[in-house]
């Protein structure tokens, strides 16, 4: 078979699965063998470029990672739903409709499950998926079009034509099934990280994250609930559809996902039954929802009922109350997270709540506990809304048999016995011992990360090795490692000990910004990092800085002072400070260490804005250029960039220079200018 033919073969065959796994729940072939599939097509595409289309399953993955998000604005608002919870408010609507229709009724609606998700748009134009946003304030939202192609079920093409448009945005929820995000806790579990509260939260954050790749290992999904605005093809005068059921069923014709389950009923007396069905049989979805969403079905009545100025006056959510139950808090134990965070997680004796048996509850933090006078012993009222994870609502004062004292926050890390601090105005406290168990490997993986130390063949299975066998107790201990030791490691040999040894080597003469930004002080990333080592002749200068020196220097705040203080509060961070300058690395504020000599500043007070992709630079090469000639590199378009570095595919952020008359260039521009500047 040839190239081309096996290419379309694998992408069909690649989409089939994808709808089988996330829209069906039916599986016909095992992960090994889809990954099989996928990396077959992406060896056929890698050897012919040319044939790559916007639409391949390949596409959802890849692309460099984000300096910010680009603002978009929806062409149609995207209005929010008022809410009701109970069933004479529902009848109330349908009165309201039937004044604003001048009608009796009965009318059809739609009805449907509410996902408790994060709201998205999904723009397709000339068959192509082009844009995705988040609603944002609901004029305005963020472009997050490379997070939103890694989503599985989102289709990347669509016959629009087919249909009779140029042009569709579609909008739905972007949610992780409760089975998924069981699941992604327990691997955090596994690893020692901090869990995540709720599906939404971590869905919502998720879509926020920079890296694209790291969006794509999330099980995020998506299903459509309502469009916005729409372009009919040339010649077509018609909408392709008059009614939402219609709308659903054209969709899922085309295998774009719907939120399961709609119905469609006429009046509210035909809604009124199903709501009570669906007290119970909410459990059995796959998702978390937390109402029922009632729309007018016909779109001509839509029209003619309007909308208020925050939400259409054509639906309603009708929401569940949330279940609640009386049970013992027994105990109230503080978990140390991978940030050092101590969050109290309330351990309750077990109880049937919203379908599942509870027996864990989150706490939140120190200040929870005092406001609801929560005791180990108490009796509390607990309830479980929209969160998989229950909260103790209340204690039950009443019912104390004087056993019960109040709750006395520790003072010292539960882990290892580090000081806990509290930075003023937080709610958190936390242990600040840089080499503390519970937060080590994330630390140590943080230190040696691409961005930080970049430390060649240090991954996360050898750190988790290196701890294990208790090789590494500190960061420090990593430039004590001896190749026989790690050689010994499972799945270890002579050849990669000796990459390791030799990438801890070279990662000594990295920048000390790198360091410190590696070490992994609360609030200082990359930037800061930079922004303070330009500000002292060695890394332990910080060490001596009172608050008010640290904040004299220009975008640090007193949050990031505070942390500073903080860090170096504690003994055992400024004796690693000490060691790992012992160990030979590079502390000196001053000297560019990786040996490049010196450039001339001839960026100094320029901003630069990249994208797309350049023909020979990778985008933190080039920033790195330009960075290292004085210039600043920001995420997005505005009237104080001074040029937009174009390469291929170029994002809205072109369209935006020029629209602003910001000057664009080229890779080329960029290299003639390195020497003397523009
Ligand atoms: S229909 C005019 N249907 O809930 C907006 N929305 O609280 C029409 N939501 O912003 C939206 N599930 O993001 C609709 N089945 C569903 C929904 C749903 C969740 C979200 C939606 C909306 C929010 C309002």
């Amino acid at each position: 078979m040839s190239d081309k033919k096996r290419i379309e073969e694998l992408r069909e065959q690649i989409r089939k699965h994808n709808h089988l796994y996330y829209q069906k729940a039916e599986p016909e072939i095992s992960d090994q063998e889809y990954d099989q599939l996928f990396k077959e097509l992406e060896a056929l595409e890698d050897k012919h470029p040319d044939w790559v289309t916007p639409d391949s399953p390949t596409q959802r993955v890849g692309g460099e990672p984000l300096e910010g998000f680009e603002t978009v604005r929806h062409e149609v608002p995207m209005l929010s739903i008022s809410n009701t919870y109970s069933k004479e408010e529902l009848e109330d609507f349908e009165t309201r409709l039937g004044r604003a229709l001048d009608s009796e009724g009965p009318f059809e609606y739609v009805v449907e499950p509410k996902i408790d998700g994060v709201a998205v748009t999904a723009v397709y134009e000339d068959g192509y998926f082009t844009l995705g946003a988040t609603r944002g304030n609901g004029v305005e939202g963020d472009n997050i079009t490379a997070n939103m192609k890694t989503i599985r079920n989102l289709p990347l093409s669509l016959p629009l034509k087919d249909l009779g448009l140029k042009k569709l945005e579609v909008r739905g929820e972007v949610y992780m099934t409760t089975e998924d995000f069981t699941q992604l806790n327990k691997k955090r579990e596994e690893a020692g990280e901090e869990v995540y509260a709720n599906p939404r939260n971590t869905t919502a954050g998720s879509l926020k994250l920079l890296d694209p790749k790291q969006v794509g290992e999330r099980p995020l999904r998506l299903a459509i609930h309502s469009f916005g605005s729409m372009t009919l093809a040339e010649g077509v005068d018609r909408r392709p559809w008059s009614k939402h059921s219609e709308l659903y069923e054209k969709m899922s014709d085309l295998k774009m996902p719907i939120v399961p389950e709609w119905t469609i009923k006429t009046g509210v007396d035909q809604i009124l039954p199903l709501i009570d069905e669906w007290a119970e049989k909410r459990f059995d979805l796959p998702f978390e929802t937390d109402g029922l969403v009632v729309k007018l079905n016909d779109f001509r009545l839509r029209e003619n009922a309007g909308t208020t100025s925050r939400s259409p006056r054509w639906v309603i959510a009708y929401k569940f109350p949330a279940e609640q139950a009386e049970t013992t808090l027994e105990k109230i134990e503080i978990q140390v997270g991978r940030t050092g965070a101590m969050t109290p997680r309330a351990h309750l004796s077990p109880v049937k709540l919203a379908g599942t048996t509870v027996s864990r509850a989150t706490l939140h933090n120190a200040d929870e506990i005092e406001r609801k006078d929560l005791r180990e012993g108490d009796r509390v009222m607990v309830e479980k809304g929209g969160e998989i994870i229950p909260k103790v609502l209340a204690s039950l004062p009443d019912k104390r048999d004087g056993s019960q004292r109040p709750f006395k926050f520790p003072t010292k890390c539960p882990s290892c016995g580090g000081p806990i601090t509290r930075p003023e105005g937080e709610v958190v406290h936390r242990c600040e011992n840089i080499d503390c168990p519970a937060q080590l490997r994330r630390r140590i993986e943080h230190f040696a990360s691409r961005r930080a130390m970049d430390i060649e063949g240090l991954g996360t299975k050898l750190v988790e090795a290196l701890l294990e066998e208790g090789l590494v107790k500190g960061i420090p201990d990593l430039y004590r490692l001896e190749k026989e030791a790690v050689a010994g490691l499972e799945r270890m040999g002579e050849k990669s000990a000796e990459n390791l040894l030799n990438g801890l080597e070279k990662s000594k003469q990295n920048p000390a910004h790198r360091l410190l930004h590696g070490i992994g002080i609360r609030h200082v990333g990359e930037h800061v990092a930079e922004v303070l080592c330009s500000s002292v002749q060695d890394l332990r200068d910080l060490e001596k800085k009172t608050a008010e020196e640290l904040e004299e220097i220009e975008e640090v705040g007193p949050v990031v002072a505070q942390a500073i203080q903080d860090f170096f509060a504690a003994e055992h961070n400024r004796e690693v400070f000490e060691q790992l300058a012992e160990l030979g690395l590079n502390f000196d504020c001053k000297t560019a260490a990786s040996g490049a000599e010196q450039v001339d500043q001839v960026f100094e007070g320029l901003q630069f804005v990249l994208t797309g992709t350049l023909p020979n630079l990778t985008r933190d090469e080039a920033k790195a250029l330009i960075q290292e000639r004085g210039g600043r590199v920001t995420g997005s378009v505005s009237k104080k960039t001074n040029y937009v570095l174009v390469g291929a595919d170029p994002g809205s952020k072109a369209d935006k220079a020029e629209k602003l008359g910001v000057p664009m260039i080229s890779e080329e521009d960029l290299n003639t200018a390195l020497k003397k500047g523009f």
